[in-house]
């Protein structure tokens, strides 16, 4: 993945120099962070990739580096930063030590950090700042003798990484964000779903009609609470509804709507969060009755609930029917979405849940040629899920760029018969 040749701007280590960095990394392997530009070329950490290389060639085994991906406005400010972190580490005159030590504090490091930093002790650090003129130097001079601007890499969007496979996630993370990208050290998770909300609010900027229609779908731009839908009409509701505090009415309103358009004894599925679970069963109950619960179990991905330290590796379901449940096919109560399949694109909808168990779900609670009603469609999983198990569907979302997603999904047949 790792792209050279790359921004070798300052001279190569002398022979010991070199030899004894290959000593340390076949000792302790790579340490410090390689450092790549948004294209995956590297900026900083030649000599490491080498020495690393060499050993690898040599039949060492050394395990995968750390890298830190980041993402520039310009090739100065890129070439400026190569500059500042390799004089922050070597080849160091008095005069560009005084320089660099004045620039961090310009910059509010401690002076322990600097100290730690450029391998010196704090007193030289006071020492220098003492005859120090040019509080925070604004440019570095490169060997071509042309001034860089000096960045300060904590301003850059950057993300860390420990593997090539994350290294590939994190280029596609800031290339998704773009100019969106904030400009500081991201976690990668968070990157990416921040560059997922990007995706969506670029969908959002699209028009999209308040009806749509295929052979077998109909999509309609409203809330669930508009939607154009005869009573007594469908045989199964299977939604995602939102799980946030100020959504937790929605499920009783829900309740009143499965009622109303669910043909007498079928079923509504709906996944719930797990925080607020007693109250969204207790709304689902105004007007429905209760079936059962289920669960989908994610392999490969989970969600962590800092609040009470839980790793949720299942996300509920639960069965409510309109009247008196009137049973047609056994219902298994566990599904297992496959290895992987939860794990999100960065073009997909924050919230889009994976679609073989939503297929299980249609198979189970609906015939081929019966009518699913998804009144949150989010980014159109259920809707593909339904059309490619021969059912027909009907779906809405309030937001303008969910109807977007689920419009090109299904017009472009991306996942399953879309027509
Ligand atoms: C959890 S997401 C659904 C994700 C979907 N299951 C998927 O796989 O992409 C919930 C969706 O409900 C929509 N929504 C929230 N309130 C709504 C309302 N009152 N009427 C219609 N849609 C609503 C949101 O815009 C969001 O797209």
């Amino acid at each position: 993945m790792t792209k050279r040749p790359s921004y070798q701007l300052l001279p190569d280590l002398s022979d010991p120099e070199y030899a004894s960095l290959k000593a340390d990394i076949a000792a302790h392997g790579v340490q410090v962070p390689i450092e790549l530009d948004e294209t995956g070329a590297v900026l900083d950490g030649h000599n490491r990739l080498r020495a690393r290389d060499e050993l690898l060639a040599e039949g060492m085994k050394v395990p995968d580096y750390p890298r830190v991906v980041r993402r520039f406005k310009s090739r100065e400010e890129k070439v400026g930063h190569v500059l500042a972190l390799n004089l922050s580490r070597r080849h160091l005159s008095r005069t560009q030590r005084a320089e660099l030590v004045a620039h961090l504090r310009g910059e509010k490091w401690s002076h322990r950090r600097i100290a730690a930093v450029l391998g010196v002790d704090e007193i030289t650090v006071r020492r220098d700042l003492r005859g120090a003129t040019n509080v925070a130097p604004s440019t570095v001079e490169g060997r071509d003798g042309r001034n860089y601007p000096a960045t300060r890499a904590e301003a850059t969007p950057s993300i860390v990484v420990g593997s090539s496979r994350d290294e590939a996630r994190a280029l596609k993370a800031l290339d998704t964000l773009g100019d969106d990208a904030p400009g500081r050290l991201l976690q990668l998770g968070r990157a990416e779903s921040k560059a997922r909300e990007a995706s969506l609010a670029r969908y959002r900027a699209r028009e999209v009609p308040k009806v749509s229609k295929g052979r077998r779908w109909r999509i309609e731009h409203c809330d669930f609470r508009d939607l154009n839908i005869a009573d007594h009409s469908v045989d199964a509701i299977i939604c995602d509804p939102p799980y946030t505090d100020d959504a937790i009415p929605i499920f009783s309103d829900l309740s009143e709507f499965a009622a109303r358009v669910l043909k007498p004894g079928r079923l509504l599925a709906a996944y719930c969060g797990k925080l607020r679970q007693p109250e969204e069963m207790a709304r689902l109950a105004e007007h429905l009755e209760y079936v059962w619960i289920g669960a989908t179990v994610l392999r490969g991905r989970h969600t962590k609930v800092h609040v009470h330290k839980i790793n949720g590796w299942h996300r509920p379901w639960l069965l409510y029917s309109a009247g008196r449940y009137k049973p047609r096919a056994w219902i298994k109560d566990t599904l297992i979405a496959s290895e992987g399949a939860g794990e999100k694109g960065l073009d997909d909808h924050p919230w889009q849940q994976a679609e073989g168990p939503i297929r299980e779900l249609v198979r189970m609670l609906t015939l081929p040629g019966e009518l699913v009603l998804d009144p949150f469609v989010g980014s159109g999983t259920t809707a593909a899920a339904t059309l490619a198990e021969g059912r027909r569907f009907v779906g809405c979302d309030i937001d303008p760029g969910a109807v977007a997603m689920t419009l090109e999904r299904l017009e472009a047949g991306k996942r399953g018969e879309a027509r």
